[in-house]
């Protein structure tokens, strides 16, 4: 087993050369996206598949994303109905994962889909992403980068300090601009549906298909479609309270929006707190704002001197619908 600490390099052409010749070779890269960092391995690798497993402690039927830069890259292992195609041209490169019904005879490696017939296929948008997958030359496999059920990283420190010496190297991009995984999407089925809410919203894809789009997040005793759906997730250390209206003793406050009227219980006013004890996922009550924030000010709270993360009610609209999925996982870790 490795002990040192991974590299992390800011991205340029001589560190996306190196991280891609380490792909080619089977390791493991911390990846920047727009969503979040991903652990990105050679998807037709199958050795290098199974270190993703390995490093995340993932469980072997949780199938991954491929990322690629064009459809054409993707008609290569997957086919696409014409919902799909209008969904891509739309949406792609962006922050959008579709379940495609995967070709038979696709050189993916059997591990990427946990032996379902579909693939899950994300364009990515970022440019050192692309950069990687265009100088790497293959599809990425690529999940969050963080232990199986933690918070997912947002900035380049977080992928080292939840994987250590497990990945091989850090491709330093800067903090992701969404904050939150992907959209998922399955339009396999006779109605299209959102198997994780994420940046782009149930109203974006509606428009962009002409007809409602609905969840299916596994919920309310439904059958699972997604195998991810079934995990804790997204959850710090310590417990997280959700719809706070007061701060306990000892808890730290996760604030969206105004605080002028939240007290505390041990006596004083919330804006009295110091940072290590509330941030503000948006002083503005900007939803995309407060995605972006999340992760990396859940990280900031997660410290054993706080009892827990009080979280302020979240408009469970737009965007807000997302963040509210990650936060009622984080709770129920
Ligand atoms: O934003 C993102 O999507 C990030 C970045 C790195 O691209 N990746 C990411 O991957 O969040 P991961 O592995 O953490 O989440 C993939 C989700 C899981 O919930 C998994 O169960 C689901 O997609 N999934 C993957 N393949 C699937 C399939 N064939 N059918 C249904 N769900 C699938
Ligand atoms: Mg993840």
């Amino acid at each position: 087993m490795k002990t040192s600490k991974p590299q992390i390099r800011a991205a340029n052409k001589a560190s996306i050369q190196e991280a891609s010749d380490i792909i080619c070779a089977g390791g493991l890269v911390g990846m920047p996206t727009e969503t979040v960092y991903g652990l990105a391995a050679d998807a037709t690798n199958g050795q290098a598949v199974a270190k993703i497993f390995e490093a995340k402690g993932r469980p072997q039927f949780n199938p991954l994303i491929v990322h690629v830069n064009t459809v054409e890259d993707v008609l290569a292992f997957a086919e696409m109905n014409a919902q799909e195609q209008a969904l891509a041209e739309r949406f792609w490169p962006g922050p959008l994962t579709m379940i495609l019904k995967r070709r038979e005879d696709s050189a993916l490696s059997d591990l990427v889909c946990a032996g379902l017939p579909s693939v899950a296929v994300r364009i990515p948008a970022q440019k050192t992403a692309r950069a990687l997958i265009r100088e790497s030359g293959v599809p990425l496999a690529a999940p969050s980068a963080n232990k199986s059920g933690s918070l997912s990283p947002t900035r380049p420190a977080h992928v080292a300090q939840s994987l250590g010496a497990a990945v091989d190297y850090i491709l330093a991009d800067g903090a992701c601009a969404v904050g939150l995984e992907s959209t998922v999407i399955d339009c396999t089925g006779e109605a299209p549906v959102i198997l994780r809410p994420g940046g782009i919203t149930a109203e974006d894809l509606s428009e962009a298909l002409g007809q409602e789009v609905t969840y299916d997040l596994g919920e309310h005793g439904q059958a699972v479609k997604s195998p991810g759906q079934l995990l804790k997730h997204y959850a710090p250390n310590i417990p997280v309270r959700l719809n706070a209206v007061d701060v306990k003793e000892g808890e730290a406050l996760l604030a969206f929006g105004s605080v002028k009227f939240m007290g505390l219980q041990e006596g004083g006013h919330a804006t009295d707190l110091p940072e290590e004890r509330m941030q503000n996922l948006s002083k503005e009550g900007d939803l995309y704002q407060a995605a972006a924030n999340l992760f990396a000010m859940m990280r900031a709270l997660d410290h054993p001197e706080n009892t827990a993360i009080a979280v302020m009610n979240i408009p469970d609209i737009g965007v807000g619908l997302a963040i509210n999925d990650r936060l009622r996982r984080a709770a129920n870790g």
